[in-house]
């Protein structure tokens, strides 16, 4: 099987990783990659917002599967070009992204599907905005309508600063969400779905806010760790019958099947399960530590997802144990990220087997790796307890040296002590 991949983030590096080990994958190309993921496969230059680009590149290395990473090119239309020229893509198609792409959207498809979800009011100016807070009273969440890369979202006891953040959006035409707060942790659960079959993969838990014990401002994500040794096993089943798999079928029904990850963002309240939100796509770092422990060939999982075939995919496998990702993020970010700083210390964090340093915002300049994005490297480790995974990607983070960066030094660390 000969495979495009479209992305740059850690998350294509993990996704390209696993895709590899798979004995069917002839052959990977990346577009447009990063300086980590160049070193293991061909990659060439793309701009993610042009579907027709993304088309015409599939057609001409006569690839068998495209694999689509971030939102961004989904919302372009990537997989209906790709769908036009009969070429299987992994990846919905842009009415289907909508459900990450509109949050409105979302909700609207959720109520008719009957899924469980935090009370929601969309507002177009301040005046229904402030209504709408004084309904759900503090701590206020007001969502941008739109994509914002997990940005475009204000938790706050401030009425005043949810208010501004209404106001900033509704200045550049763009309408909010603003919701109930959703008490709890929260899960990350993937489902894969070919538009009728999902298949959920196991637990993560992301930390969204950029500083320890979830102070400062939310980023993409600043770390995760899967499975999670809390959770009750049978919530993933829980979660397939009541959240992804009503989805799918919702989906379908309009017309619109969803093709691809289902990511659903739980938050496990006092009253039940609750969707904060869905996304269209593998969550970043979230892929890092679920793909990582995947057994299963991905290429061929993904290839059947892409082709109507998940009903008659065998039960997934996977490595026993946990896995550990502490991102780290160039200085300045989630503000004003510093780029160009140099990135060193790589290899000396990979000489632990069980450490993967996988790339984000990296490029090779003159020969010199340096940062070029605002989350650098994601930094992975495996081991047979959460705390040895955790002290193992600590220990490979310590080995890299970029001038100004940070990390959240807390990732796991409340969950250790869970495992048995
Ligand atoms: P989203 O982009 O919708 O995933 O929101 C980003 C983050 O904001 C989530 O991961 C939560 O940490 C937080 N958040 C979003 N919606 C809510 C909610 N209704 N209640 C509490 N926290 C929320
Ligand atoms: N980890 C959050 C996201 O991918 O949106």
């Amino acid at each position: 099987m000969k495979l495009l991949v479209i992305g740059s983030g850690a998350r294509e590096h993990v996704i390209v990783s696993a895709l590899l080990r798979d004995p069917e994958v002839e052959s990977v190309v990346v577009a447009p990659g990063n300086a980590g993921i160049a070193a293991l496969v061909h990659c060439m230059p793309i701009d993610v917002t042009d579907a027709k680009a993304i088309g015409e590149l599939a057609t001409a290395l006569e690839v068998d599967l495209v694999v689509v990473g971030p939102e961004v090119p989904l919302m372009a239309g990537a997989a209906n070009e790709l769908i036009t020229r009969g070429i299987p893509c992994f990846g919905p198609t842009r009415e289907a992204a909508l459900i990450e792409g509109s949050k409105a959207f979302c909700k609207e498809v959720m109520a008719q599907a009957g899924i469980a979800t935090a009370l929601a009011h969309v507002c177009t100016n301040v005046a229904e905005a402030g209504i709408a807070l004084d309904t759900f009273g503090p701590p206020y969440v007001v969502k941008d309508d739109g994509l914002a890369a997990g940005k475009g979202v204000v938790v706050t006891s401030d009425r005043s600063e949810a208010l501004a953040h209404a106001g900033n959006c509704f200045a550049v035409g763009g309408t909010v969400v603003i919701e109930e707060f959703l008490d709890g942790p929260e899960v990350s659960i993937f489902g894969i779905s070919d538009g009728t079959t999902v298949i959920a993969l196991q637990p993560a838990q992301d930390f969204k806010r950029v500083g320890d014990n979830d102070e400062g401002p939310n980023t993409g994500g600043m770390g995760a760790y899967s499975p999670l040794p809390w959770l009750d096993e049978s919530v993933v089943a829980e979660v397939t019958e009541h959240v992804l798999q009503p989805m799918a079928d919702e989906m379908k029904r309009r017309g619109t099947p969803f093709v691809g990850v289902l990511y659903a963002g739980l938050a496990m309240t006092a009253r039940g399960i609750r969707v904060i939100e869905f996304n269209a796509r593998f969550g970043d770092p979230e892929t890092q530590v679920v793909l990582s422990r995947l057994v299963t060939p991905l290429g061929q999982f993904l290839y059947a997802a892409a082709t109507g075939q998940l009903k008659d995919f065998l039960a997934l496998e996977w490595h026993q144990g946990y896995s550990v990702n502490v991102v780290i993020a160039a200085q300045g970010y989630p503000e004003k990220p510093v780029l160009g700083a140099s990135v060193s210390g790589l290899e000396l964090a990979q000489t632990n087997p069980l450490v993967a340093v996988f790339h984000a915002g990296t490029e090779l300049v003159g020969g010199e790796l340096v940062t070029s994005g605002g989350r650098v490297l994601s930094v992975t480790a495996q081991a047979s307890t959460l705390e040895q995974a955790r002290e193992h990607a600590y220990a490979g983070v310590a080995q890299i040296v970029i001038a100004g960066s940070h990390f959240r030094s807390d990732i796991a660390l409340n969950a250790c002590g869970t495992d048995s």
